[in-house]
């Protein structure tokens, strides 16, 4: 596998976008998903969220931040005063990556591989989408975008610049306020963050 670059198209919108990644080959997480999940929401967005990788139920319906994580997600929107079809919302790596337990499929974080091989369905997203702001939820998509030696926790809710010049604004993944043992102070930072975010906005 040498990475998705072969299969993103060069011309055309998000459509032409949305249409070829089921194509792709540029991994192997290809194999063991049930489907692509294309990023969704508005083509010329401000603001652009970034999460990990689809996760069982995404990968299920097809659609972006739609199982639990995008439950909160959207709460966590609603109370930052960001209207979820205003923004654009889509994950680091397309393809869900999981291990088998019994009948459960448990969520495994993609490799550093996986996330290269990645990166230009990305690209071609920012490239049309032309956010002010990105907004990286969660490790994962801070590595796919800043390297592996940013650490969301210490520089989470403040303005980071992308290596291409990009506006940009880390917090934690959804997924870790629902899971998390405090979960009242956890959501509230994680929406004052997405404020941070908004208040960035150009
Ligand atoms: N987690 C993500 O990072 N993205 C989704 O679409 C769902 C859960
Ligand atoms: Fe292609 Fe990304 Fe899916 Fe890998 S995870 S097959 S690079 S779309």
């Amino acid at each position: 596998f040498t990475g998705a670059a072969q299969w993103v198209p060069h011309d055309g919108g998000m459509r032409k976008v949305t249409a070829t990644l089921p194509d792709c080959r540029g991994c192997d997480l290809y194999e063991y998903a049930d489907q692509v999940v294309p990023g969704e929401g508005r083509v010329r967005a401000r603001m652009m969220l970034i999460g990990e990788q689809p996760g069982d139920v995404e990968d299920k319906e097809g659609h972006v931040f739609v199982g639990p994580a995008g439950r909160l997600l959207d709460k966590a929107l609603v109370e930052a005063g960001i209207e979820r079809s205003e923004v654009f919302l889509t994950n680091a790596v397309k393809h869900f990556r999981f291990e088998r337990q019994g009948k459960r499929r448990i969520h495994k974080t993609p490799s550093a591989g996986q996330i290269v091989a990645c990166r230009p369905w990305l690209d071609r997203e920012l490239e049309i989408v032309k956010p002010g702001l990105v907004v990286i939820l969660g490790a994962v998509a801070a590595r796919a975008l800043l390297g592996p030696g940013f650490k969301v926790t210490e520089h989470r809710g403040r303005s980071v610049e992308l290596p291409d010049g990009r506006a940009a604004l880390a917090t934690v993944h959804p997924s870790a306020v629902v899971r998390s043992q405090e979960y009242r102070r956890d959501f509230a930072r994680f929406v004052d963050d997405l404020r941070a975010a908004r208040e960035l906005l150009p």
